[in-house]
């Protein structure tokens, strides 16, 4: 097991990862001194896999907890459904001491953050996350909310978790889809921040496709250290936490052309990430050779690279890009990479610049001859 700190003065947490870690739950929080009474939130998948593990280990701890299953996929993080929670809790008489387990993928995480950031004022939770995604990206760094219909995240707070418990056996029942997706995210901190994993990375993946318990909870707590570490210096994002956006701003494009319908999250980053680093060649005077690297990481992990857009298309995705909640007075700006291991916030590029990249999109895989 291995232990990462986030330190954020008074509400420092701790993040832990390891195999079989669920079974551990209530003794972990039985050490934060938390009122009885609990509700674990949880989806229609998750609830049958590990509901009854988490209940049980809970009520060993003392504890008194209430399940609170809501539908799986991201339909749920829906203003509706947080109403269909608080009535769950208030029934249950959850009070001010008492206390949300977000067990699931980010959904849930993001959906019972939200919950606990908001019931009576804000009560504690605990994430434990059990999507390669959820456990190194999104139950660290305090963002909760849910989506509009005018867009997704527009409603939300951020609410610090007490405690993340990462349970890489949970990763077990993972579908392939969504396990390799989660490796886009796993990809960008090495990218991003830390070359040595980077390297890992390049020499471990069939391993790590594999989903080997023992590396992927080293891999995981690398990830949630670099964030928490991102984090710390920056919490609510007004600098280098941008940093995290890496192949975003594409991604999340090409997310909204294709109505969230087409490419998982970590599908869209990685074809966002492709692109991002030809930019940086253009812009940063990344190398070829590092560019094609970055490439080779993402194809080994199964994942997307390239995407062939109509010019139809290609206009509605620059489009899309000047539409981005972090575009501020219609200047897009990237992060991009000199070398892999280091990134470049607030970089604002030319339009023609993006849109030639763009139409070019489909040649990257090129690159590699
Ligand atoms: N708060 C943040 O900082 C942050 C960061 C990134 C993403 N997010 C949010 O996270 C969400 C995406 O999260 P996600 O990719 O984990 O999706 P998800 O929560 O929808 O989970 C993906 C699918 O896997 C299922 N599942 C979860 N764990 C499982 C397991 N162990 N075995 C079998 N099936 C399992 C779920 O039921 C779901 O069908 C989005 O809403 C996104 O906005 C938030
Ligand atoms: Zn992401």
């Amino acid at each position: 097991m291995r232990r990462i700190q986030v330190p954020l003065g008074g509400r420092s947490y701790s993040i832990y990862a390891g195999p079989g870690l669920l079974a551990r739950l209530g003794k972990h929080c039985g050490q934060l001194e938390l009122g009885k009474r609990c509700a674990v939130l949880t989806d229609t998948n998750v609830a049958p896999l590990y509901g009854d593990a988490a209940l049980d280990t809970l009520r060993g701890a003392g504890f008194e907890p209430l399940l609170v299953t809501v539908p799986a996929g991201e339909r749920a993080k829906d203003l509706r459904v947080v109403a269909r929670c608080y009535d769950q809790l208030a029934a249950h008489r959850l009070e001010r001491s008492s206390f949300v387990v977000a067990l699931g993928g980010g959904v849930v995480g993001d959906l019972a953050g939200f919950v606990a950031a908001t019931y009576l004022r804000g009560i504690d939770f605990v994430q434990v996350p059990t999507t390669l995604l959820a456990q190194v990206d999104s139950s660290v760094g305090g963002k909760v909310g849910v989506n509009l219909r005018a867009g997704k995240n527009l409603v939300g707070a951020f609410h610090q978790p007490r405690l993340v418990l990462c349970d890489q056996a949970t990763l077990k029942t993972l579908p392939d889809r969504e396990f390799v997706a989660g490796l886009a995210e796993v990809i960008k901190y090495g990218v991003i921040r830390d070359a040595a994993l980077f390297r890992k990375l390049e020499r471990t993946m069939p391993r790590l496709r594999k989903r080997d318990p023992v590396l992927l909870s080293e891999v995981v707590a690398r990830c949630c250290h670099i964030k928490a570490e991102v984090v710390g210096q920056d919490e609510t994002e007004g600098g280098v936490r941008a940093i995290l956006n890496f192949g975003h701003t594409i991604g999340h494009a090409l997310e909204a052309i294709s109505r969230y319908g087409r490419f998982l999250h970590g599908e869209a980053i990685s074809i966002g990430q492709t692109l991002a680093a030809r930019l940086s060649c253009e812009a940063l005077g990344l190398s070829r050779a590092e560019a094609s690297r970055i490439v080779g990481l993402f194809q080994a992990a199964g994942l997307p690279i390239e995407v062939t857009l109509n010019r139809r298309s290609q206009r509605a995705l620059v489009a899309a890009m000047q539409h981005d909640k972090k575009v501020s007075a219609g200047v897009v700006r990237f992060v991009l990479v000199p070398r892999i291991g280091d990134a470049q916030f607030g970089i604002s590029l030319p339009m023609d610049q993006v849109t030639r990249a763009v139409a070019e999109a489909r040649k990257v895989s090129l690159w590699r001859e």
